[in-house]
């Protein structure tokens, strides 16, 4: 007798049906699990066996093979716990229902109650797009599986209930779709807060409209961190799509906080300087999203940024030119989203005060060299703005009238986007960050006036080539935020401020 139960299984951010067969034989008692199952998946059995037990039904005895199909890709994880359990009543006939057209996902405690797993939303709705019509999971994951509309979501604390479900001695309550739980707005934190600081308020505002990296240079206590963790508040409203690509990576890692069903905010993520090369960009035996794709349609932000790894540094290029990460495993390819915006912060040298005019810089040229040489010089390629963050005044400390609140800035974000939308339409580029550079002379084109202002900024700075593509981009966006077709003279200038660290500092 073999008995076929549909279970899920997770590849990147992306799921896939596993069909879960029970087969029972004559001869010594055994239990086998087939089908590139990792150990955790193999300690099923242990769960399984001592969840029946203790929860009234018998452990078929004979020699019990589970088989996992398709057997070609490898199982991770203990969420095959429920669905063997059920092809295990059903073979034993202590369980006689159809159950084609469910799904069961979720991990058992010995005493049969069902834990949470990771990556519910993409296995629930792989599951809606091949037709089942219920889906059983963790009753701890219903809220994020309650997202997706037109599938009966049937949340599980215990096998006893779901038993009982099954057999229509006691039905349970299906999630309700309408019932959805968004993360909320951090309300406390507002640009209303920074006080002074213009020229940085202003360069946070045109990343967010063009899609810009940006680098805080400031000495310590001057508001880099402060800029950074409010860049957020400024950033568009995420759109449904994309409220889902996120909350699916967080799913996969687990770090959704309960109860919640849909990542509503564009996260911020701000990874501890000591973080490995593998914790930023994702990875491991079994791989999981970095914290890079962690802060897909948000902030990546990187403080101290000298004090980073060198290796940590250099593998943030590939995925911040692809907005991807391709981890390669022996179990197969996988690829994550990290679509973001990267703000970085540093003091200019150890002591943080050099070339601020403010404190006397207590450093020698040597170790200021050697500390500002720590940052990678591709990566620093990547950031279009690099903007100085200077000690706040008294006076503007002491300012009881509050700075521009975040809404205001926010209304000249999404306008400038929706310039954009349209003007990117019909190719894939999502902002002016990321036009290519065959593209540029098409998109960025300079008025007469213009052009002359950056010929010569360009003899008089020295600028480089590269630092002549990242001025037309950011002139763009300026453009944009000012609600102009053509680029004006007065965008390029300001531009061209945005690329003064890297004279003062790297001397490129
Ligand atoms: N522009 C500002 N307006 C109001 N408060 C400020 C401003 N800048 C700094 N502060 C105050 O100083 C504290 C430290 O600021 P923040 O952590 O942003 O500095 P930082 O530039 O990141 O310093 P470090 O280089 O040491 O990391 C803030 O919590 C805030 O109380
Ligand atoms: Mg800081």
């Amino acid at each position: 007798m073999v008995e076929s139960i549909h279970g899920m299984g997770l590849m990147g951010i992306e799921a896939y049906k596993v069909d879960v067969e029970a087969a029972i034989s004559q001869g010594i008692p055994a239990f086998d699990v087939v089908g590139l199952p990792d150990a955790a998946v193999k300690e099923s059995r242990e769960r399984v066996k001592s969840a029946m037990r203790n929860c009234g039904f018998e452990f078929p005895l004979g020699h019990i093979t589970v088989n996992l199909a398709p057997a070609d890709i490898k199982k991770v994880g203990p969420l095959y716990d429920l669905p063997i359990l059920i092809a295990l009543l059903k073979m034993s006939g202590q369980l006689s229902v159809q159950t084609d057209d469910s799904v069961f996902i979720g991990e058992l405690s010995l005493g049969g109650e069902v834990h949470s797993v990771n990556g519910i939303l993409p296995m629930t709705i792989e599951t809606f797009k091949i037709g089942f019509k219920n889906i059983y999971v963790p009753y701890a994951n219903c809220a994020e599986a309650a997202v997706v509309k037109g599938i009966n979501v049937f949340p599980i604390k215990n096998i006893v209930e779901l038993f009982d479900h099954l057999i229509g001695r006691r039905p349970l309550k299906r999630a309700d779709p309408e019932k959805l739980t968004v993360t909320q707005d951090d309300f406390d934190l507002d640009y209303s807060q920074v006080k002074g600081q213009f020229e940085a308020k202003r360069a946070m505002e045109i990343a967010a409209a063009g899609g810009h990296n940006v680098l805080l240079v400031g000495p310590p206590g001057s508001g880099k961190s402060m800029l950074a963790k409010r860049m957020p508040t400024i950033l568009p409203d995420m759109t449904f799509d994309e409220m889902i690509e996120t909350t699916k990576i967080h799913s996969i890692a687990g770090c959704i906080p309960s109860g919640v069903s849909l990542i509503s905010q564009r996260p911020f993520r701000s990874p501890h300087h000591t973080i490995s090369p593998m914790g930023l960009v994702g990875g491991g035996t079994i791989p999981r999203p970095g914290e890079i794709s962690l802060a897909h349609n948000g902030v990546l932000f990187l403080d101290e940024l000298p004090e980073f790894s060198r290796q940590s540094m250099e593998v943030l290029r590939q995925p911040l030119e692809d907005c991807s990460v391709t981890i390669a495993r022996v179990s197969g390819t996988l690829t994550y989203p990290c679509r973001i915006s990267l703000v970085c912060a540093m003091n200019p040298c150890p002591c943080g005060y050099y070339g601020t005019g403010v404190k006397k810089c207590t450093c020698s040229q040597q170790s200021v060299m050697k500390y500002l040489s720590k940052v990678s010089g591709p990566l620093l390629d990547r950031i279009d703005i690099h903007v100085e963050v200077p000690p706040v005044k008294y006076e503007e400390l002491s300012d009881y009238v509050p700075s521009e609140p975040s809404v205001d800035i926010k209304k000249r974000v999404d306008a400038a986007r929706v310039i954009q939308n349209e003007r990117f339409r019909n190719c894939e580029i999502a902002c002016n960050a990321h036009i290519p550079s065959g593209k540029l002379h098409e998109f960025c084109r300079l008025s007469d006036a213009a052009d002359k202002v950056l010929h010569r900024a360009f003899d008089k700075l020295g600028l480089s080539s590269r630092a002549y593509s990242k001025i037309l981009k950011m002139s763009r966006t300026i453009a944009d935020l000012d609600d102009s077709e053509e680029i004006k003279p007065a965008h390029v200038s300001e531009a061209v401020q945005y690329r003064s660290l890297d004279r003062k500092y790297w001397n490129r």
